[in-house]
């Protein structure tokens, strides 16, 4: 059994962790993190969900499938015949993994150039005090005793499940088992029409599945703008995805090679869906479990997460919690603001996040994109705002990109014209809704926007029309 003494111990190497180790390696300290983490072939791996079975994973295949469907439907009218077009899965997973392996090395490459040591195992806190926490690091061969005066669980979230539905990550599948398909099921059925369901229902719907979404809420994309959430529904049904709102799920029942999925529909009537594999993506929950948060006197709240302030500390002095495994939302890019913040609060300095100027973004095609909030929670909380909205169908590079569906929405407080919101719907939303985040961050308003010369032609237009909108002076409409 060995002992190391660092200055700040991460446990969890997702986009949070590594990042809160980097930048406290940055600014001078020892710095080890603790990662447990195996990829499929049992080999250890830095990055968390984000990286093996996240964010990154289903990019690639997104990007795959819409490449696909281009191929099939959408060439012949720019002219260019293809004939024989087909896919190869094993082909497109292997690319997939290069990239995971690829972007999960660069991570280890980080660790070495910013020293940070990786302690390849499962951490858990075993005691210590405010001067020194203790915590050992269990890999399947020993444990490792580590001693930090700082400590930052950043040990992210794993697939909710439902209650008697088992996932076997074959016929019955998380995200895991999603993003690791081995052949296009010819039925797909989807519980949850969130993020994960719209982003890995579209990717087989594309690459020939038919897809199915049951979801429980009875109205569709509720976190989105009202305006967004509606065209999003229209453009996905008529992309061919079938999506069922205000069902029940009242049992699962998986066969030798298929599964039959229970369900009662918006009517109460009881209906049958029988598919050749299931998704369940019905949210995500914090990991804690084996964490050891008794032995340094923390607990965690009535949903699992561990309770921390406006800057991630924990009710115990030195111990800070970041990312999925706290309040707020379980996005990468929140994670790793919040993993800097800590490191630099650490260091003396006075680092600050303003959540409401991070970006939601839900990778479907069209992409959605939104930053603030939304006009239906302004108007409920009786704030007086006034709009502009531009369609994409109005810009001549979205024409020519065949990408003309969609639109962007400015909402701007009614007197001040302080952008409160801006949402996007349509292509390339991801990288267009940056503009927004740094208006919004430096308390723009919708003229500062409307006034700025965009470039032409492109995308970022619509962004420039939307903000003239809201003054009622759109030049192209
Ligand atoms: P995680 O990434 O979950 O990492 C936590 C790490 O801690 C894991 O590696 C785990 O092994 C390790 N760990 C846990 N307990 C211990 C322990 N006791 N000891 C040692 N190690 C431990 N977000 C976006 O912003 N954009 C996207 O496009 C996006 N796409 C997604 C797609 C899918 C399919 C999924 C499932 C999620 C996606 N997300 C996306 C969400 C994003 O992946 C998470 O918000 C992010 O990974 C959270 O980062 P984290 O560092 O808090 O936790
Ligand atoms: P989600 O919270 O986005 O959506 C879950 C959906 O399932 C909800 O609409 C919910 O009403 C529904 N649901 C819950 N219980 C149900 C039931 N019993 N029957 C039917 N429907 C039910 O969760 P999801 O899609 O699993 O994703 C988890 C999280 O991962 C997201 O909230 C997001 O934070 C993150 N993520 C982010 C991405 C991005 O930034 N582009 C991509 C994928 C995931």
């Amino acid at each position: 059994m060995s002992n190391a003494q660092y200055d700040v111990l991460v446990i969890g190497a997702g986009p949070a962790g590594y990042v809160a180790a980097i930048r406290a390696a940055q600014l001078g300290f020892k710095v080890a993190c603790a990662e447990k983490w195996l990829d499929p072939q049992g080999k250890p791996a830095l990055g968390g969900t984000c990286l093996n079975v996240g964010c990154i994973p289903s990019k690639a295949l997104l990007a795959s499938s819409e490449k696909f469907e281009e191929a099939q439907h959408h060439l012949s009218d720019h002219g260019i015949a293809v004939a024989g077009v087909a896919v190869d899965v094993a082909k497109m997973q292997a690319r997939k993994n290069g990239i995971v392996s690829r972007m999960t090395k660069g991570i280890e490459f980080l660790f070495k150039k910013n020293k940070v040591d990786w302690l390849k195992g499962h951490a858990r806190f075993t005691g210590g005090s405010a001067k020194a926490w203790t915590v050992a690091v269990q890999d399947g061969v020993g444990e490792t005793q580590v001693t930090a005066a700082q400590v930052i669980i950043a040990t992210g979230s794993r697939a909710r499940h439902l209650p008697g539905i088992a996932v076997d990550n074959r016929l019955i599948c998380d995200n895991e088992g999603a993003l690791a398909l081995d052949a296009v099921p010819a039925r797909l059925g989807v519980i949850g029409a969130g993020v994960i369901g719209l982003e890995l229902g579209s990717v087989w719907r594309r690459l020939g599945s038919k897809v199915k979404v049951l979801e429980a809420l009875p109205s569709f994309l509720a976190a989105c703008d009202d305006g967004v959430s509606k065209e999003a529904a229209r453009i996905f049904r008529k992309q061919g995805l079938e999506i069922e709102l205000g069902v029940k799920i009242d049992a699962v029942q998986p066969g030798k090679d298929q599964v039959s999925v229970h369900w009662t529909n918006a009517a109460g009537q009881a209906q049958v869906l029988e598919v050749d594999r299931l998704i369940v993506s019905v949210g995500r929950v914090p990991n804690t479990e084996g964490l050891g948060l008794e032995a340094v006197g923390l607990g965690t709240d009535e949903r699992g997460f561990v309770p921390v302030d406006g800057h991630c500390a924990t009710a115990v002095p030195g111990i800070y919690a970041i990312g999925d495994v706290v309040r707020g939302p379980m996005l990468a890019h929140k994670g790793e603001e919040e993993g800097v913040m800590v490191a630099e609060l650490i260091a003396g300095q006075k680092p600050h996040i303003d959540y409401n100027t991070i970006p939601w973004v839900i990778y479907t095609a069209p992409e959605i994109a939104w930053v603030g909030q939304t006009e239906q929670a302004l108007k409920a909380v009786g704030r007086e705002v006034k709009t502009g909205q531009f369609p994409f169908m109005a810009n001549g590079r979205a024409l020519g990109m065949q990408a003309a569906d969609g639109f962007v929405k400015v909402i701007a407080d009614a007197q001040t014209d302080e952008i409160l919101g801006v949402h996007i719907i349509g292509q390339n939303a991801s990288d267009l809704i940056a503009e927004a985040v740094v208006a919004m961050e430096f308390k723009a308003a919708s003229e500062d926007i409307a006034r700025i010369c965009h470039p032409h032609p492109s995308l970022s237009e619509v962004m420039r029309e939307a903000a003239l909108a809201v003054d009622k002076r759109a030049l192209n409409m």
